[in-house]
């Protein structure tokens, strides 16, 4: 089905340049939706819509493309069939995503993001919260305040929305009774001072009707206003309030398009910058100033939040993608640590201890949760206890970066201090994240310049510091093999190192099991004590199952380029079990042993170890040999 482009705007017809000019000139806000279909989500929607001058935003691209299509001057449509079509549309795309549907009135142009109420969607209402200025929180006024009125509130709270409107709908149906209305608003108030919501604009509406949407009506006389859409269009949107704070600008790219010429891009996430002010670039902290403010369409004498532009400055200091740049006598914080709220918004749970892409405005890094301080029940808003977070989850939890971050708290700066969290074996976005504050012990523990590096250490022994990173199933030769190694280099004169699983597991990491939690910090572990023993200078050589490949690219990311060798010991689950030199596998069959690797526990083989050892196919001595040849040659 393909919608009709309802226009009625006698401007367009005449003279389509004229028009999408207008267009451009217009402040966008945009708002969510919150409430359910039983709410009357759909027919509110629909008459925003009608009411307006509507015209989707696929729709105007198809304007902008050719406007030689526009002569069909707008015809009447009917309420009715709109509304059933947005609810059908809904129902279809409930499981999906945010539905986003454009509009635009003489005065403002809006996007509103329309998310489906119920709690197992947490996760598509804060996507469409992320980017909102405003929220309608739609009330049946049968019913009041409902447990979900809560939580809609609290999520557009969380996620820093700063205008929140109590749309009172179905007004008609209890006879427009003002002490109806008075005693929603009411409850809502107190509701909402609890949470931190201190401000908020309550309507009393009938979507269906059409009362207080474009106009006051008769029916509510005692309302003194606003309007709906009157409030939307006149309501003060993020620019002001954001040009207000200090300058900060996340660097997107270097531009660099010839040797004469280099500048800094990105869009300005909050105050203002003029040519010859002083700032800050960070994480480094070098100071210069601002020398021009680039355009597409010439040089600006000031650029304000909001604005994307390409600055260049009068010193050649360093500063690359994910820097920022900064008011010099107000810089923002870098820190390694944070405390800070995550949305959970994936079907797999949150793991504590496994690392995550965290990206934040520009910066990308690695990050790794903690186990939750505590989950937060949307509903009533209690404190629960928590191991992990589920799909649509909301818990406080500590993270720390690999890297330190340029950061500011949500609160300020929804730029500096929204995340999200990427899975990197998937690229698939896990969570949404808040940053509240930097931990203290970050910013009290400074790393300590000593003066013997890690060259001058492996120099004295006359060899190159390397990981050789053993992996595969229990019973796959992984000890045995190691071993060798170590004895062949030992021959050698080289110094190394042999951290073995059910070693290590006997002292440093006898406080762990396995379970997925367990292992993954029993890797943790070992792979910062296999990096201090290579920066001592050794050839450290480890033989840990290690399943999963998350944490193995983890411990190769912590070395420097090409010191970290993985070897995949390969032997086929069969061929260990046949061999069962501890009797595991046997327990693990008949149920004794629970999670065995490979029997009711995964493992997940390397896609492209930098050693292959197949042991059905030579012996453990061959296999050593080829290793040490690898590792010298
Ligand atoms: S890892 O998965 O965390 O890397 P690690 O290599 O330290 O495991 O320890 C594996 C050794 O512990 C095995 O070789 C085996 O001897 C012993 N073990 C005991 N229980 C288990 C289990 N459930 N799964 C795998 N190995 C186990």
């Amino acid at each position: 089905m393909t919608d009709p482009v309802y226009v009625t705007d006698a401007l367009i017809a005449e003279d389509i340049d004229a028009y999408l000019e207008q267009h451009q000139q217009k402040s966008l806000l945009r708002f969510i939706t919150c409430g359910s279909v039983d709410d009357g989500k759909s027919t509110l929607i629909g008459r925003l819509l009608y009411d307006s001058k509507m015209i989707f935003e696929d729709q105007l691209a198809a304007l902008e493309a050719d406007s030689k299509r526009v002569g069909t001057q707008g015809q009447e449509i009917d309420f009715a069939l709109l509304v059933d079509g947005l609810a059908a549309e809904r129902e279809q795309g409930i499981t999906i995503d945010v539905a986003y549907r454009f509009f635009t009135t003489e005065k403002r142009k809006f996007i509103v993001a329309d998310t489906p109420g119920h709690e197992q969607y947490t996760r598509n209402m804060v996507t469409g919260a992320s980017t909102a200025d405003l929220a309608v929180i739609l009330i049946d006024a049968r019913k009041g305040v409902l447990t979900q009125t809560r939580r809609h509130s609290f999520l557009a709270h969380l996620i820093g929305i700063k205008h929140i409107v109590l749309a009172v709908n179905k007004m008609d149906l209890v006879g427009y009774d003002k002490t109806v209305f008075d005693r929603i608003t009411l409850a809502y108030r107190a509701f909402a001072s609890e949470i931190g919501i201190t401000n908020f604009t309550a309507i009393p509406i009938s979507g269906f009707k059409g009362d207080n949407i474009t106009a006051l009506s008769d029916n509510t006389p005692w309302f003194k206003g606003p309007a709906l859409i009157e409030h939307l269009e006149n309501v003060e949107i993020g620019a002001a309030a954001d040009e207000a704070k200090p300058f900060r600008l996340p660097v997107q790219w270097v531009n660099r398009p010839n040797l004469d010429f280099r500048g800094f891009s990105g869009q300005l996430a909050s105050g203002k910058v003029r040519p010859g002010d002083a700032v800050r670039i960070l994480p480094s902290g070098k100071t210069t100033t601002v020398d021009r403010i680039v355009t597409l369409d010439g040089d600006l004498d000031e650029a304000v939040a909001g604005q994307s532009v390409t600055l260049t400055l009068a010193d050649e200091v360093d500063c690359s993608r994910g820097d920022v740049i900064a008011a010099a006598d107000n810089p923002p914080e870098a820190a390694d640590q944070f405390e800070a709220t995550l949305v959970w918004m994936a079907d797999e749970a949150m793991i504590a201890g496994r690392a995550y892409w965290l990206k934040l405005a520009t910066q990308s890094v690695s990050a790794t949760i903690q186990q939750p301080k505590y989950e937060i029940n949307v509903n009533t808003l209690d404190h629960l206890a928590a191991k992990t977070l589920e799909l649509n989850g909301i818990g406080v939890v500590e993270l720390s970066t690999d890297k330190p971050i340029t950061f500011e708290a949500y609160g300020d700066n929804r730029t500096l201090g929204g995340f999200i969290l990427i899975d990197k074996l998937t690229n698939a976005t896990v969570a949404a994240g808040m940053l509240h504050f930097s931990l203290r012990r970050a910013q009290n523990v400074h790393w300590q310049a000593t003066d013997i590096s890690r060259d001058m250490r492996a120099n004295l022994k006359n060899q190159r510091p390397a990981l050789l990173w053993f992996t595969g199933l229990s019973g796959s030769g992984k000890s045995t093999i190691a071993n060798l190694v170590e004895k062949k280099l030992h021959r050698m004169n080289r110094h190394s190192f042999l951290l073995d699983g059910d070693n290590v597991r006997h002292g440093l990491n006898r406080d762990l099991g396995f379970t997925e939690a367990d292992r993954i910090e029993n890797i943790r572990r070992v792979g910062e004590v296999a990096k201090l023993m290579s920066d001592a200078g050794l050839i450290v050589i480890t033989a840990f199952i290690s399943p999963f490949r998350a944490e193995r690219e983890m411990v190769r990311s912590m070395l420097p380029e090409g010191e970290f060798i993985e070897v995949f010991i390969d032997t086929p689950l069969a061929d260990a079990e046949r061999r069962d030199v501890k009797g595991l596998y046997k327990k693990a069959r008949t149920g004794q042993l629970k999670n065995f690797t490979g029997i009711d526990s995964p493992y997940e083989a390397p896609e492209s170890p930098e050693i292959r050892i197949d042991t059905t196919a030579m012996t453990p001595e061959e296999a050593a040999d080829l290793i040490i040849d690898r590792l010298l040659g």
